[in-house]
């Protein structure tokens, strides 16, 4: 081990890494505190050929690397495991944005780049990329990419997937594999990026990508609007769709209990309403040459008692306040304490069963269990949480946890949806992707990581 990492020093040079215990304690750690790892070395590699040396000298080594973005995802995917001895490989040094072409509406930017530095060069260009997410702060390109993240824009725009038109890869044995094409079409041969994305850091490193522009999506209007019951929010989006059939940019279902949460745990975060209501959506809506059309349409739902109560933002501060509420929903719900965490998906056109029989459940499950719930309704994906009474001995938590957990997972999966919609697999739910996705498609999972990774030194013990 201490000659494998004479090498890596020597190949990052002095900047590019560190063993202090200080510098690593936040790399080594995952956001919500559950997982801890450990590691002798992060590695910050500054180019693709400096990762390359590092995964070769891995590999001849038979150490394991861990490629680390942001660490804001929530599986614990990008944190070394407790043996002390995995690699972290740290992207934060490839962080420049290395050309953006807006004849063509792309970009190729290093994997390390945070998406707001993205986003921003975008519209310096007069484009728009138009992932977004509450941690666009902090994560990178690379774990967007690596994660297949979501986000608050997938009902117009589609998964970090839909973003990508080529990447550059570090494999299993270093070599790099260049990608990286600007096109819209290419049908030669295999399209390898797809097997990374999503791929979680256990295929291959992400170095570079390049990207897909839009236009800008012109005026949006941003309404809060309460709804009289979850299932409501499904039909009122029916009816935004039918009006609005390709401008609903975001919509966004949170229960009055997580609003609740951010209230009480975030400064400075308050609802606009006068009294509260059970559910509440924040909704964007691209409304083009006509801006009366937002509230036409929320009027119309009112009068069909879909729509409770509304609020239309006036302004960019009062579109900030909106957002703001919906941004602190994560850090709120960690403050308020440990939760059965469900990012689940299923199709939009089940996702008012989905929402009747999972309530069922919990009432005849754990009828003291209280339901967290938020996400992005619009695409079909809800943050299905569940919080169990704090005061539950460790064992009751666990298996009454397991119990939920997995009723809640058999309900997604008859009714044709994914107990993972956006979040990954990391070391969270390898497990369920071994129940849920067993036969074929698991062993073809299997059979690609052996043959992209046969000494498994890519992220171990992750996904697979
Ligand atoms: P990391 O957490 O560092 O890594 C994630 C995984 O990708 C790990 O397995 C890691 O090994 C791998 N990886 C990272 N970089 C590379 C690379 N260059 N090459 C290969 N593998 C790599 N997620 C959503 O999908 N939608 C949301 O709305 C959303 N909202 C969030 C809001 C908050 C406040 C927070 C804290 C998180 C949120 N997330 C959301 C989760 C998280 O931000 C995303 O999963 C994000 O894509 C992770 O990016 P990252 O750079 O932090 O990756
Ligand atoms: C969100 O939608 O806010 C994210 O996926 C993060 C979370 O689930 O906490
Ligand atoms: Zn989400």
């Amino acid at each position: 081990m201490s000659q494998l990492l004479k090498h890596l020093k020597t190949i990052v040079g002095p900047k590019g890494w560190t063993s202090d215990k200080d510098v690593l304690e936040p790399h080594v750690n995952e956001w919500r505190g559950v997982f801890i790892g450990r590691t002798p070395l992060m590695v910050m590699p500054a180019t693709t050929d400096e990762v390359s040396q590092v995964v070769a000298a891995c590999a001849k080594a038979g150490a394991g690397v861990v490629p680390q973005g942001g660490n804001t995802g929530m599986c614990a995917g990008s944190i070394p495991d407790e043996s002390g001895t995995q690699i972290l490989l740290s992207m934060a040094r490839m962080n420049r944005i290395r050309s953006v072409d807006a004849d063509n509406f792309s970009m190729e930017v290093d994997a390390g780049c945070v998406l707001q530095n993205i986003q921003e060069a975008a519209l310096d260009a007069g484009c728009y990329f138009p992932l977004s997410m509450g941690a666009e702060g902090s994560c990178q390109i690379g774990g967007n990419i690596a994660t297949n993240a979501g986000g608050l824009n997938v009902i117009r725009y589609g998964t970090a997937r839909a973003l990508v038109l080529g990447l550059e890869v570090v494999l299993a044995d270093g070599t790099v594999l260049n990608g990286l094409r600007s096109l819209r079409k290419d049908t030669a041969g295999y399209d390898l990026k797809q097997l990374f994305i999503g791929s979680e850091g256990t295929l291959g490193v992400i170095t570079a990508a390049a990207l897909r522009l839009f236009p800008g999506p012109g005026d949006l209007g941003t309404a809060l609007v309460a709804v009289p019951s979850s299932g409501s929010s499904v039909s009122l989006l029916g009816k935004l769709k039918a009006r609005f059939p390709d401008q609903i940019q975001t919509f966004e279902l949170v229960s009055d209990y997580v609003f609740g949460l951010v209230d009480r745990h975030v400064p400075d975060a308050s609802l606009p309403f006068d009294s509260n209501y059970p559910w509440y959506v924040l909704l964007e809506v691209a409304t083009g040459s006509d801006p009366g059309s937002l509230e036409a349409a929320l009027l119309d739902a009112i009068e069909q008692g879909l729509v409770l109560d509304a609020v239309i933002a006036k302004n960019s501060a009062e579109v900030a306040n909106l957002w703001r509420l919906r941004h602190s929903i994560s850090a709120a719900e960690r403050q308020a304490g440990k939760a059965l965490k469900h990012d689940i998906s299923v199709p939009v056109s089940r996702m008012q069963e989905f929402l009747l029989r999972g309530d069922e459940l919990l009432e005849k499950l754990r009828p003291d269990a209280t339901l967290v719930a938020f996400g992005h309704v619009g695409d079909g994906n809800l943050h299905y949480n569940v919080s169990l009474p704090h005061d539950l001995a460790p064992d009751e938590y666990a298996s009454d946890g397991k119990r939920i957990t997995g009723a809640i997972y058999d309900l997604v999966a008859e009714l044709g949806g994914s107990f993972s919609a956006e979040h990954g697999i990391g070391q969270l739910k390898r497990s369920y992707l071994a129940e849920y996705r067993s036969g074929p498609e698991y062993d073809l999972m299997r059979t690609l990581k052996k043959t992209l990774d046969p000494a498994n030194i890519l992220n171990p013990g992750k996904v697979i």
